[in-house]
């Protein structure tokens, strides 16, 4: 699939770029979930289940997809369900209904680790690094679907985040949280994914640390990967989103282009902070 017409990144509005509205961003602000995905690279579709056999439905009827090229980012309170969500698409929840399409494949029922085989770089909330291991075992443990020569891939994961380079044979757990977060980033990169999902990949650094990450994630976002990424900067988050969604209580409450949600009233007040 041709990515190459996705470089302009950030605060993108879909209805200009395609204007026949053959895209995904149909639902307006304040409509809850969009209701076009069948253009998405990588689509969770009206999901609703929750954890273990007979756990409580955590998600419900919730939709979340990212389009070629593009960046989505998903937002909302704490235990609205932002990280199950992103479970669901990885396939480590047992779905009720809905349906998971990766680049036009239903994927449904396939493992995470099929998953990861078939192009998905996951990044959870925690627990993301191996501490006890060097940086570059990190790395190592990232390609290990791998079986051609990934020396390449490392060049360009120490080209995007020189500091992992001088540290390489530093055990992981050493490291600053920001750089940590780096680690993470870089190990799922090491798969050279078709679609990178990211949870919370700022959580506890400085806004300096923090401006620093979203500029290698747009970085990556240019190269043509499509991102996934949840947020608790909201605001920050949703300026570089081509698409946003806000959940509650495991529901698609808002959803529309980063800029739309940005400039609406209701999610101002209640989720940025007015
Ligand atoms: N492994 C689990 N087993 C059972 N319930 C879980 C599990 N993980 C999360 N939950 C429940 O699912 C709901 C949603 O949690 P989730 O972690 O998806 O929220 P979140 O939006 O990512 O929150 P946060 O902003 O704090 O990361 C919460 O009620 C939580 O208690
Ligand atoms: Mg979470």
């Amino acid at each position: 699939m041709s990515t190459g017409d996705y470089g302009d990144r950030g605060n993108k509005d879909a209805s200009i770029v395609n204007p026949k509205g053959g895209g995904t961003m149909v639902a307006t602000v304040g409509t809850g979930k969009e209701m076009r995905t069948e253009n998405a690279f990588l689509v969770g579709d009206s999901m609703t289940g929750g954890y273990g056999k007979d756990g409580p439905d955590i998600l419900h009827d919730c939709t979340i997809s990212v389009d070629p090229g593009q960046i989505a980012v998903i937002v909302g309170p704490n235990g609205a369900g932002k990280s199950t969500g992103m479970k669901a698409l990885f396939g480590m929840l047992n779905l009720r209904q809905g349906s998971v399409r990766l680049d036009g494949e239903d994927i449904t029922n396939m493992t995470p680790q099929t998953r990861v085989v078939r192009g998905m770089g996951f990044v959870p909330q925690t627990n993301n690094i191996f501490t006890s291991m060097t940086v570059e075992e990190n790395l190592e443990m990232g390609a290990f679907i791998r079986t051609d020569d990934f020396s390449d891939t490392m060049e360009q994961v120490y080209n995007l985040f020189p500091i992992l380079r001088d540290k390489r044979n530093q055990p992981a757990g050493e490291l600053s949280g920001g750089q940590r977060q780096q680690v993470a980033v870089g190990r799922a990169l090491m798969t050279r994914p078709k679609v990178l999902m990211l949870d919370e990949p700022t959580a506890g650094v400085s806004p300096i640390v923090m401006d620093e990450l979203f500029d290698r994630i747009i970085e990556i976002a240019r190269t043509g990967l499509p991102i996934l990424m949840v947020e608790q900067n909201a605001r920050q988050a949703l300026e570089i989103a081509d698409k946003g969604y806000v959940l509650v209580q495991g529901r698609n409450a808002y959803t529309g282009s980063g800029k739309d949600l940005l400039a609406d009233d209701d999610v101002r007040k209640s989720f940025l902070g007015g």
